[in-house]
């Protein structure tokens, strides 16, 4: 497992430069997904795929902006899911944006996921690991230094509520409105990995992107985005469902499914799930 930290942080160091030299400008391209790749979004994940295929422990490897598994090492252990760059388009406007890997061991699935990883590329360059705690380091001078631990408190300050605000379903506008009347603040600024690192180093909150009548399984994408997240969020003391479930309990049944997703503190999301469970169909 080390060599593949290693491996993610000198993908980190090269991504950086890309995001400080490289095009921001569209591709001819769509992903999976259906969303326009940019030119950014391709180079990232030739970075991460020319540098992981050296890994002699991976076996197979699955990106956000490729249609299919990519076989590695027929020996390896470990299988990965990577989003690239999430956030891509917040790169021209000079907001920060991340790299997502969730790490699984056997098949592509929620509950085979063994640590998951993230890269915050910011005013600073910091990485996140999930194993049996949460691990933060910054990269300085070249190197990535051990930071801090992160451990989420019982309930924060903080509400991240994504997707578009007229799709939503009456009780969910309820809950987040309730939420902001009791003093939470909005911290939203439409990169999950920025948004999730800030809920996670400020104690706590909630990062909601649910389902909506435009999508039902909302946007983010299981293997790449959810379960990463999730695991570091449980793992930090704190839960991640999909409304009324762990979302690392779900079977995924595509490798680009998405689903609805809360991250956050134990006490916001216990009112999610009384919130939904009063409103399941
Ligand atoms: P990506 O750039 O990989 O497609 O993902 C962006 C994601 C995520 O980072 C963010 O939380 C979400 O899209 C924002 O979506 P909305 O603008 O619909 O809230
Ligand atoms: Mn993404
Ligand atoms: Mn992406």
């Amino acid at each position: 497992m080390i060599e593949i930290f290693e491996a993610i942080k000198q993908s980190a160091i090269e991504i950086k430069h890309l995001i400080e030299t490289g095009d921001t400008g569209k591709s001819e391209l769509e992903n999976s997904t259906g969303d326009t790749q940019l030119k950014l979004d391709i180079q990232s994940d030739k970075i991460i795929e020319s540098i992981f295929s050296k890994v002699p422990s991976i076996k197979q490897i699955v990106s956000e902006e490729q249609e299919a598994v990519v076989p590695l090492h027929q020996d390896g252990q470990y299988l990965i899911a990577y989003d690239p760059l999430d956030g891509s388009s917040l790169v021209d406007v000079n907001l920060s944006v991340g790299s997502i890997f969730g790490i699984y061991e056997d098949e592509f699935t929620g509950k085979n996921l063994i640590a998951s990883v993230y890269v915050v590329f910011g005013p600073r360059v910091e990485m996140v690991v999930a194993q049996t705690d949460v691990k933060m380091y910054r990269l300085l001078n070249g190197e990535f230094k051990f930071i801090q631990n992160i451990k989420l408190n019982e309930k924060g300050k903080l509400n991240a509520p994504g997707s578009t605000q007229n799709c939503w379903a009456p009780y969910h506008k309820q809950l987040i409105d309730d939420i902001f009347n009791d003093g939470y603040r909005l911290r939203y600024s439409g990169g999950m990995v920025p948004d999730l690192h800030q809920i996670l180093l400020k104690g706590g909150g909630l990062f909601s992107y649910p389902g909506t009548t435009d999508r039902p399984k909302g946007k983010l994408r299981q293997l790449f985005e959810v379960f990463p997240f999730a695991f570091v969020f449980e793992k930090a003391g704190g839960q991640a469902i999909d409304g009324f479930d762990r979302v690392l309990n779900i079977a995924t049944t595509h490798i680009h499914d998405t689903s609805p997703c809360f991250f956050g503190s134990n006490e916001e999301i216990n009112r999610v799930k009384e919130v939904y469970k009063a409103n399941e169909k």
